[in-house]
């Protein structure tokens, strides 16, 4: 994937960190901001989705976001989902990394936000010359050593219109 040339770029979610550096090596010119709401995470931006987007001086300059095995399904963690892709600019990229066993609940909650005009562009099984998360490639491993295909990474590409 090219890397974002300027704006930011923000990892919801980003637990240990070492996602967020992965996206900071690719980026070099882009700002990217690691945000997870477990006061325990190695994150230094220690807020929930809905706080760090409502506190976003310029959410305009926002270029991609990305989820890696970030609960969008459940009640509250739509509603956190909902307000943030409100919030983001039109030609920001949602990067999620699910499960394939959560893959249509997913999409479901995806298609639910078609109204703020989010659209799903691609979906793609995850495969190591992808970049990802620790937890991205552990999946993978399992799941490709197991033969389960249902724990197989799906990684989804969505945008806002
Ligand atoms: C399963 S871990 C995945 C961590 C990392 N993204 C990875 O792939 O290794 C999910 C993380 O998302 C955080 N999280 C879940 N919902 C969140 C929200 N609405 N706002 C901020 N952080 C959230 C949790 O605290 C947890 O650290």
């Amino acid at each position: 994937m090219a890397p974002v040339k300027r704006g930011v770029i923000v990892d919801v979610g980003s637990g240990r960190g070492e996602f967020t550096s992965q996206l900071k090596r690719r980026n070099p010119n882009s700002r990217v901001i690691g945000i997870d709401r477990d006061p325990s995470s190695k994150t230094r931006i220690k807020m929930s989705t809905v706080e760090f987007f409502s506190r976003l001086k310029n959410p305009e300059r926002v270029k991609k976001v990305w989820l890696n095995h970030v609960d969008i399904i459940s009640r509250e963690a739509f509603q956190e989902f909902e307000h943030m892709v409100k919030t983001i600019p039109s030609g920001t990229h949602i990067m999620l990394t699910v499960r394939r066993e959560r893959l249509q609940q997913v999409k479901h909650a995806l298609t639910a936000c078609s109204k703020y005009g989010i659209k799903i562009n691609s979906e793609q099984e995850y495969n190591p010359k992808m970049i990802g998360s620790e937890t991205t490639k552990k999946f993978y491993e399992e799941a490709h050593s197991s033969g389960n295909t249902q724990k197989m990474p799906i990684r989804i590409v969505a945008v806002k219109m």
